[in-house]
């Protein structure tokens, strides 16, 4: 593959592979000297058309990690606000000799577009509702690590599944290593035909909780919702929040994951999203090592 554009065409082996990868570069980031010379030479653009703060920051880290050069590019602050298109955009990149492309875009397809039209390896960082896949990828990594594997897990996917690249990408990796999925959330917030992935349907949270070993906690996505949906994000944080009184109430311990950002005292509360189950910094710093072995099993494979 010269690209990383979802996890819906990965095979499980080839996530195993990123994950032995991630393992090695997790150990480098442990040693005094974080830095390694293996994408020396190789120069990447981290294009961004939405906002972020862990996926640019973690992408960043991981290509200087790697030796690697790199340049940043945020439609906010670029001529896209004088017209200018996106693949004139990222052509105009392209032309100062950059090899990889990381991009994160609103419009679902936008970086399958793209690698129909440019010669230099993608990794999708987002795009609109569609994928985020090395975001499934770093979860799933901190499941395995948290856990011993993610074979046979029980995993929820809690909340704003409609709008969410995260769910998406996570249904397809956890479903391809072998865990069961389920997604929990209001009607409203669940694509019609959510069941037809394969995964199991639960609109009480309290049962949903109860069924899993791990829950992934979504943010609601009001940047997405073209109408007013209900419900409002009081009612949401009554009916579906995760708080430390609905998990003691269980007796039993639940991993609690989270991609960010938090929204804190609507989707979870800050005594469950900090406390000793929550893996959600874990994640983060798993972020980098993941992102390290993307990029590092695709450089230079470009044909
Ligand atoms: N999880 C995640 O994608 O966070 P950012 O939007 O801050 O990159």
């Amino acid at each position: 593959t010269k690209h990383l554009l979802g996890i819906k065409n990965l095979d499980r082996d080839e996530i195993e592979l990123i994950f032995e990868t991630a393992d090695n570069f997790k150990d480098v980031l442990n040693r005094p000297i974080k830095k390694v010379p293996s994408l020396r030479d190789v120069t990447v653009a981290n294009v961004f058309f939405e906002n972020s703060t862990r996926t640019r920051l973690s992408f960043e880290l991981a290509e200087k990690r790697l030796s690697a050069d790199v340049i940043n590019f945020s439609s906010s602050s670029s001529s896209v606000k004088k017209g200018e298109t996106l693949l004139d955009t990222v052509n105009n990149i392209l032309a100062m000799k950059v090899d990889m492309v990381v991009m994160r875009h609103s419009s679902p397809g936008a970086p399958h577009f793209l690698a129909r039209h440019i010669k230099a390896n993608i990794i999708n960082a987002g795009d609109g509702t569609h994928e985020h896949p090395t975001q499934a990828l770093l979860d799933t990594f901190s499941i395995r690590e948290k856990t011993g594997g993610v074979e046979g897990k029980k995993v929820v996917i809690v909340g704003d599944i409609l709008h969410s690249r995260v769910a998406l990408s996570n249904i397809f990796a956890l479903q391809k290593l072998g865990a069961e999925v389920m997604v929990c959330g209001p009607a409203t917030l669940l694509p019609k035909h959510i069941a037809s992935l394969g995964v199991k349907v639960e609109l009480d949270i309290r049962k949903a909780l109860e069924w899993c070993d791990i829950a992934n906690v979504l943010r609601i996505q009001l940047e997405r919702q073209k109408m007013r949906y209900f419900p409002s994000l009081r009612e949401y944080s009554l009916y579906y929040g995760i708080n430390k009184e609905l998990l003691d109430s269980l007796n039993k311990e639940i991993v609690i994951m989270h991609p960010g950002p938090i929204n804190r005292g609507v989707e979870i509360t800050s005594d469950v999203a900090d406390s000793e189950h929550s893996i959600i910094l874990d994640q983060v710093e798993n972020g980098v090592a993941i992102r390290m072995a993307v990029l590092y099993l695709l450089a230079g494979k470009v044909d």
